[in-house]
């Protein structure tokens, strides 16, 4: 049995307002206050991040951004530093969503180092990795994984690894209600810790590595039972408060 604390992640993505977000919080704070087995995130968009912090402040609660620059500022036009995060209290960072990657062009290079300016601002990272439906077909998850999971974990020290986590999200599985089988999630989950074994042994042993894509509370239960998973990070049932709770209820490691 690991002694691995399960982390229930909310992607919320380019949904939640201020007033959505402030109403959302409240719903949910009673809910997970007795939750202490878990870690509990949400990742807001930008604009919401204060109300966010101001809101869960004091609470089991996380709250994390969604993207941020690896630079501690300069002519970067529409981006966000580590140290802007901070200063209003955000606690980490998501980082390299398939979405980032194939809409807006986020690249592993890029990730190579915003991985450890996050970290060196005191942020927790969640870096997602995953391989599209072609890749799977011809074959190429492992190879896919291998350079997300080698190159975003780079520059990162060996003694800061073990402070990772690694979203494991097949991109065919996210928002389109496929999910992958038990058997595939546990090989890539499992293939992604080896990486980071392949770095450090006990870093291998205290990395979190989380299941995404199409997690809701049906199948929630399955996946978080595997034994390389470390927990979910949710999109669509994140934004309902009584499915995310669902979600958080079937963590019983
Ligand atoms: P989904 O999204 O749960 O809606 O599939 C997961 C994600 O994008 O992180």
């Amino acid at each position: 049995m690991s002694s691995r604390k399960p982390l229930i992640a909310g992607n919320w993505k380019m949904h939640g307002t201020i007033a959505e977000t402030e109403e959302r919080i409240a719903q949910m704070l009673p809910r997970i206050a007795t939750s202490e087995h878990v870690d509990h995130a949400i990742c807001v968009p930008f604009t919401a991040l204060q109300a966010a912090v101001d809101s869960a402040r004091g609470s089991l609660l996380n709250v994390y951004a969604q993207n941020m620059h690896e630079g501690e500022n300069g002519a970067f036009t529409g981006e966000i530093s580590a140290g802007m995060l901070t200063e209003i209290d955000v606690q980490g960072v998501l980082l390299g969503h398939s979405e980032r990657r194939s809409l807006f062009g986020e690249t592993d290079k890029a990730l190579k180092l915003k991985v450890p300016a996050a970290l060196n601002a005191g942020l927790q990272v969640i870096l997602c990795v995953g391989e599209t439906e072609d890749e799977r077909e011809n074959g190429d998850t492992e190879r896919r994984l291998r350079h997300q999971v080698q190159e975003g974990l780079e520059k990162v020290p060996a003694e800061r690894l073990g402070e990772l986590v690694i979203a494991y999200e097949p991109v065919w599985a996210i928002g389109t209600g496929r999910v992958a089988t038990p058997e595939q999630a546990q090989d890539a989950l499992a293939f992604v810790r080896a990486l980071v074994a392949d770095r450090d042994k006990a870093a291998a042993e205290q990395v979190r590595v989380l299941y995404g894509g199409s997690m809701k509370p049906d199948n929630a239960a399955e996946l978080l039972a595997l034994p390389d998973c470390d927990g979910g990070l949710i999109g669509g049932a994140s934004l309902d408060v009584d499915q995310i709770i669902a979600i958080v209820d079937a963590c019983t490691r």
